[in-house]
């Protein structure tokens, strides 16, 4: 813990008096090194001082031991207080190559480290946490990407059509043939079966509707004279006869262009008591990329991601339904959303979509802020946002507290790897008949990839990202432009205070949550290059904690006694170790985060009477509000220092 003894004041006096006793005789003596030097210490004392930790809190860098250092690409609080970091291969293609797949469990409490088997690249999927404390996971990187220099034959998607209601299935085995009019060949990369066409009774006509099949195909020959640009047919070899004319295949285009990430169907529980993975069924796509948002009656939605092929997912959104372990195409809910869209339940059941996103997407359709309401599939959009083409790799979050149902929207650029990135933050109050988004304070600089993490005392931390697409320098930051500024951020009064600077920057690929005992954990960082801005850059391992100024004001609040079980609606009380007065009681549902988007952390107040040690408690009612799970419940006093949280769970 990072609260100091006072005692230490006498040694930091001590240490400032031999600093300046140095400064002194570098000056007396002209050695500039030693000047640099002494600087440094200087900087260091104020750092460390109790009178600046206590106004603008400490970060501190843990660096972890060799063999548990990983590509931090998700990050999830469990309900042990463990935090499991997600790499999967990381992003690294050696690792994915050699089916190195990873996961490690740290014990922020021990600082114990620990590393998990991991059944599948998980790397890119997404990530719910259960109301039974399991992490759902699902999707993830199923081929990496390929660059055009890299690619020698045209390839792309086919569509296998067959009309015959009375021929198949057909199983096309990987290989199988395809060519067109003109004699260019080309074969299919993975084993696909074709189903019969369908008759419909329609009007009282019988309707046949072919069977549509999506298959990857690549050229025999390397090379642009295989290159297809236009809609064609081709025959398909394994198909003989008369049968060629009821099931054929059409390309739209076949090129050498870049091949994106292509997506997984596999599905996982992380079990947090058991500490390890459960395969479950898998989702009805591939998805990499995808957000996974619990909904109000405890299933899970998944939206939008790059399907099997790389393609953005065309509207087909799925849910996973706790009680049979199963996922199934959500029907009626068809909406378009660009890859890791940041979505909020709402205390209604609506999810608000405050058009953050992160990765891939067209550049018009599903970007605009708004309402979906899921009982009718309508959306109603929220205007008023500043620099509504920058919401790519921005950050949002829903304010504390929750029942204020407002959300904040942090910096963010241009679609893809645009130049363009800003400094603003909006806000929008969610309980008003017709939203819209009002001005925040402006960030220091612009900002992609900002972590934001609700602190205990309803402020939220805002920390880390790069001014430029994944670190790369800009004219104003040249060779990396990672940002070291953090500010808190007051929902009261809609404003940004700065606070100490982070010493490790964070861009893409990286990630910050609120640890069980109200510091903060940062972690990953992705950047296309190194400092120099021409070499490769490396993906940053160390975690970095942030003490907030409030561990710096002893003594804290204790929880002596909490109910294991909070039910909904229902009263409850706990008891505090002396009579403190309490100014606040929340529940903080922990987050699971990658990519910027973190859609689960939450912070509901409660309601409470003291009487001495004694908390009556008013637990709110709607499961919109606080969805069942394992939540962290932290008692404020009324100079804003929270306890050490205790874990309850809400039925
Ligand atoms: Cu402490
Ligand atoms: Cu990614």
């Amino acid at each position: 813990m990072p609260r100091k003894p006072r005692a230490r004041l006498g040694y930091r006096v001590l240490r400032f008096v031999a600093v300046a006793a140095v400064l002194g005789v570098a000056a007396l003596i002209n050695i500039p090194l030693g000047v640099s030097f002494a600087r440094d210490q200087l900087l260091t004392w104020k750092l460390d001082s109790q009178s600046y930790k206590s106004r603008y809190g400490h970060w501190s860098t843990l660096v972890l031991p060799s063999q548990y250092r990983v590509n931090a690409i998700h990050a999830v609080l469990l309900r042990t207080g463990k935090v499991l970091i997600v790499a999967g291969s990381g992003n690294d293609r050696g690792n994915f190559d050699a089916r190195k797949f990873e996961s490690l469990l740290w014990d922020p409490a021990t600082d114990h480290y620990q590393l998990i088997p991991t059944p599948s690249d998980m790397f890119c999927g997404g990530h719910a946490v259960l109301p039974d404390g399991k992490v759902l996971i699902a999707g993830g990187t199923q081929r990496y990407e390929v660059l055009a220099a890299n690619v020698t034959r045209a390839a792309g998607v086919v569509t296998v059509k067959n009309e015959n209601p009375d021929l198949g299935p057909i199983v096309l085995p990987e290989g199988t043939r395809f060519v067109a009019p003109d004699g260019l060949a080309f074969r299919s990369t993975a084993t696909v079966e074709i189903t019969p066409a369908t008759q419909v009774v329609w009007g009282g006509h019988t309707v046949i509707v072919p069977s549509a099949t999506q298959t990857w195909v690549e050229a025999v020959n390397e090379g642009d004279a295989s290159v297809l640009t236009h809609e064609t047919h081709l025959a398909i070899d394994a198909v003989a006869g008369a049968a060629q004319h009821n099931v054929y295949a059409i390309a739209q285009s076949l090129t050498r262009a870049k091949q994106e990430y292509q997506g997984t169907n596999t599905s996982y529980l992380f079990d947090p008591i058991a500490e390890r993975y459960e395969r479950v069924s898998n989702l009805t796509l591939k998805r990499w990329y995808p957000t996974l948002v619990g909904l109000a009656d405890g299933r899970v939605l998944a939206v939008s991601g790059l399907d099997g092929f790389g393609q953005l997912i065309q509207g087909t959104n799925e849910i996973y339904d706790p009680a049979t372990k199963t996922w199934s195409v959500a029907p009626g809910l068809p909406r378009t959303f660009p890859t890791y869209p940041a979505l909020f339940l709402m205390a209604d059941g609506r999810l608000f979509y405050s058009g953050s996103n992160a990765g891939y997407g067209s550049t018009s359709v599903g970007r605009t802020p708004g309402i979906w309401n899921l009982a009718d599939n309508s959306f109603q959009p929220v205007s008023g946002l500043r620099d509504p083409t920058e919401t790519e790799t921005s950050g949002s979050v829903l304010l504390p507290p929750a029942q204020g149902q407002k959300v904040l929207i942090v910096g963010g650029g241009g679609v893809g790897q645009s130049p363009l990135s800003t400094s603003r933050t909006d806000v929008v109050d969610l309980t008003q008949s017709d939203p819209h988004f009002a001005p925040g304070p402006l960030l220091q600089a612009p900002t992609r990839y900002p972590g934001l993490v609700i602190t205990p005392d309803d402020d939220v931390l805002v920390s880390g990202g790069s001014e430029g697409y994944r670190g790369e320098g800009t004219a104003t930051r040249p060779g990396n432009s990672d940002l070291p500024y953090s500010y808190l951020y007051d929902p009261r009064a809609n404003t940004l205070t700065k606070v100490a600077d982070s010493h490790v920057g964070r861009d893409y690929h990286s990630e910050a949550l609120l640890l069980p005992d109200g510091r903060i954990a940062t972690f990953g960082g992705n950047p296309l290059y190194d400092s120099t801005g021409k070499r490769p850059g490396v993906f940053e391992q160390r975690i970095e904690i942030y003490s907030p100024p409030y561990l710096y004001h002893d003594p804290r609040p204790t929880i002596s006694n909490a109910p294991a079980e909070l039910p909904r609606g229902a009263p409850a009380s706990l008891t505090m170790s002396d009579a403190t007065s309490v100014a606040a009681v929340r529940l903080i549902r922990p987050s699971a985060v990658t990519h910027v988007t973190d859609v689960e952390q939450r912070s509901i107040a409660v309601g409470f009477t003291q009487h001495g040690r004694t908390l009556d408690l008013a637990v709110p009612g709607e499961p919109g509000l606080l969805p069942s799970g394992w939540y962290m419940l932290f008692v404020t006093d009324g100079r804003g220092t929270p306890s050490m949280s205790t874990w309850v769970q809400v039925p």
